[in-house]
């Protein structure tokens, strides 16, 4: 088993570690800068729907959620995206105008299945972001865009994340494209951009990088609780922020849209509560902070996620975790490294079983 995991402590980690790896394996021969095109090898007809839904489960649930944002932005598709136990029970509507998107690293989550099923039925056109070959969903999906993340171990989901939210980039790409609602010169900017993604992610895992997430991680290992916060396309990072925290260290945490937070979650806010802000470069970064200032306020410990060379709001945080400088549309590949290893070292602090956190499966096969 040790020589499995490769020299690492743990599955998790050497995961985390491969990200550069997997995102070329995503990204390799799909993406082309001198026209801008992108080649996904599916069959699909671009022009034939309407509408998009997604649905997944879990961490794959927060890359579709990034999807919608990407698709709507490049692609001015409309797009739903469902939680797949939800969706197989509501009466969905569907129609041969609907594509509708499975999202899932096993292929084999049987609430993700039966959706599939629940959508076919319909009509729905579908195809899957799927990491696993010649999975249950693979064969009964129309097109499948493989994201060769290779074998995911670790019950909490890393590489899978970040190459299912790359495929979503490229996805929009190529819709935008195709459906005529991005410039040749926007979608070379952002191809350009999405093949930085594996060296921005090496770079993201630089050793001063880690360590000095380990020293944060470390500082509030045994807070109570943890609040997550960021807004458009980096929303879902705060979600799966959360997500990876509470499923490996089993501290309660949160996440919220950080403008929703005045509507609730503020309410928490103590001197005792870390909160996790995205503050990467976007158009909507003043309006983040603003939303920190009022955390700061009530003397909660903020902890800024800031793009290199941003000392300006260094000033807002009590801890800084810096990240390389990444286009707004592919940022959430890059952030969500920092988001695994926050996790990761907060649950090792705490000595807990990362690769076999309790009463969690790596998939859910039952209902
Ligand atoms: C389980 C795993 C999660 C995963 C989810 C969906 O809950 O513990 O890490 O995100 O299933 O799995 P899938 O294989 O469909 O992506």
């Amino acid at each position: 088993e040790a020589a499995e995991k490769g020299g690492f402590d743990t599955y998790m980690l050497k995961e985390i570690y491969e990200q550069p790896q997997a995102l070329t394996n995503t990204l390799i021969g799909r993406l082309h800068d001198d026209t801008g095109e992108v080649n996904l090898d599916i069959n699909l007809n671009p022009q034939s729907f309407k509408r998009i839904s997604i649905i997944a489960c879990g961490t794959a649930y927060y890359a579709g959620l990034v999807g919608e944002y990407l698709i709507e932005q490049l692609a001015r598709v409309p797009v739903e995206v469902d939680v797949a136990s939800e969706y197989r029970y509501r009466n969905p509507l569907v129609s041969e105008n609907t594509l509708a998107i499975v999202v899932s690293q096993s292929g084999e989550t049987i609430d993700t299945l039966e959706a599939l099923r629940e959508a076919k039925k319909g009509g729905a056109k579908t195809l899957g972001v799927i990491n696993a070959k010649g999975s249950s969903m693979t064969r009964e999906l129309d097109d499948t865009l493989y994201i060769h993340a290779g074998p995911e171990i670790g019950v909490a989901s890393t590489k899978a994340y970040t190459s299912m939210v790359s495929a979503f980039v490229m996805l929009a790409l190529w819709l935008g494209r195709a459906r005529g609602t991005l410039s040749e010169m926007e979608a070379k900017d952002l191809l350009h951009a999405a093949r930085e993604l594996p060296r921005l992610v090496e770079e993201a895992l630089a050793p001063e990088r880690v360590e000095q997430i380990r020293r944060v991680a470390e500082k509030y290992a045994h807070a109570r609780d943890y609040l997550f916060l960021g807004r458009g396309v980096n929303a879902p990072t705060a979600y799966e922020g959360a997500l990876k925290l509470k499923e490996i260290s089993y501290i309660h945490a949160e996440a919220y849209a950080a403008g929703e937070m005045k509507h609730g979650p503020i309410a928490l806010i103590d001197a005792q509560l870390p909160v996790v802000v995205v503050a990467t470069e976007s158009r909507l970064l003043e309006k983040t902070i603003s939303n920190v200032q009022e955390v700061r306020a009530r003397s909660g410990k903020v902890i800024l996620l800031l793009s290199d060379g941003d000392s300006e709001n260094a000033r807002h945080a009590d801890d800084v975790l810096y990240v390389p400088r990444a286009h707004e549309m592919v940022s959430p590949v890059v952030n969500a490294v920092a988001m695994q290893l926050l996790a990761y070292f907060t649950a090792t602090a705490l000595g807990k079983d990362v690769d076999k956190p309790r009463n969690l499966a790596k998939s859910v096969t039952v209902e």
